[in-house]
């Protein structure tokens, strides 16, 4: 199974986003990966909707949008019309089941590709009932909120039980401290999409990183 190499802008300098984002694309990243943080869910503050909407007009790859925010019905649409291709959103930000459902559906019903996220602290066994919904599923494997932490091992445990446990098509993403090392470790745990950071844009040599989580 190809493994989906979704670099994330967190990292790349947002005084020049169209310069680094082109980079990734010629060294053969598959999709741009994109922090949306709140301040609320999480604490920091990154980049919206307007943004979003500027990256799509030079971007020749799908904008994976990760929302680490409260409320995410209320935002996804408006991040669909400004773009996103994939968007996830966190399984901790939603009231219940049945919401989180309805906000999958209603993403997919745009033909985009509808994710879930969980944080570390959350066992993976909360998306039981769900596992059959969603395109991915994110399993976070740092605190989200900031860029350039060390990667949490006991989290690559729970990659595996996701895998387990859904449907074959599934994509299983992880995000937070993913490098050649451990990027390998989630790749055999069943993952087939990684999100890296200060490991790709803080890379010399972008190319020969990308390749690395690509092997
Ligand atoms: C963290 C973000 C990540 C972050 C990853 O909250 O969701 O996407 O940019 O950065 P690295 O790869 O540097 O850990
Ligand atoms: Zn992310």
């Amino acid at each position: 199974m190809k493994t989906i190499i979704s670099p994330s802008i967190l990292s790349a300098d947002f005084a020049n986003l169209e310069r680094d984002m082109i980079s990734v694309e010629t060294a053969g990243a598959d999709w741009h990966h994109i922090d949306v943080m709140d301040g609320h869910f999480v604490p920091n503050i990154t980049i919206g909707i307007p943004v979003v909407k500027s990256l799509k007009k030079f971007s020749k790859l799908p904008l994976d949008v990760h929302l680490m925010i409260e409320n995410p019905e209320i935002y996804a649409e408006r991040f669909i019309k400004a773009g996103a291709d994939i968007l996830t959103f966190h399984y901790e930000a939603m009231k219940n089941n049945e919401e989180t459902l309805k906000l999958i559906e209603k993403i997919k019903s745009f033909g985009v590709k509808a994710g879930i996220s969980i944080k570390p602290k959350t066992s993976p066994e909360v998306l039981l009932p769900l596992l059959d919904k969603p395109d991915l599923v994110l399993v976070m494997t740092v605190e989200p909120g900031f860029g350039g932490q060390d990667f949490l091992s006991d989290c690559a445990e729970k990659i595996k039980f996701v895998r387990k446990n859904s449907p074959e098509n599934l994509i299983i993403q992880v995000d937070g401290g993913i490098n050649a090392q451990t990027g390998k470790i989630c790749v055999q745990n069943g993952a087939n999409s990684l999100v890296a950071g200060s490991y790709i844009y803080g890379a010399k040599d972008i190319q020969a990183a990308i390749n690395s989580l690509k092997s």
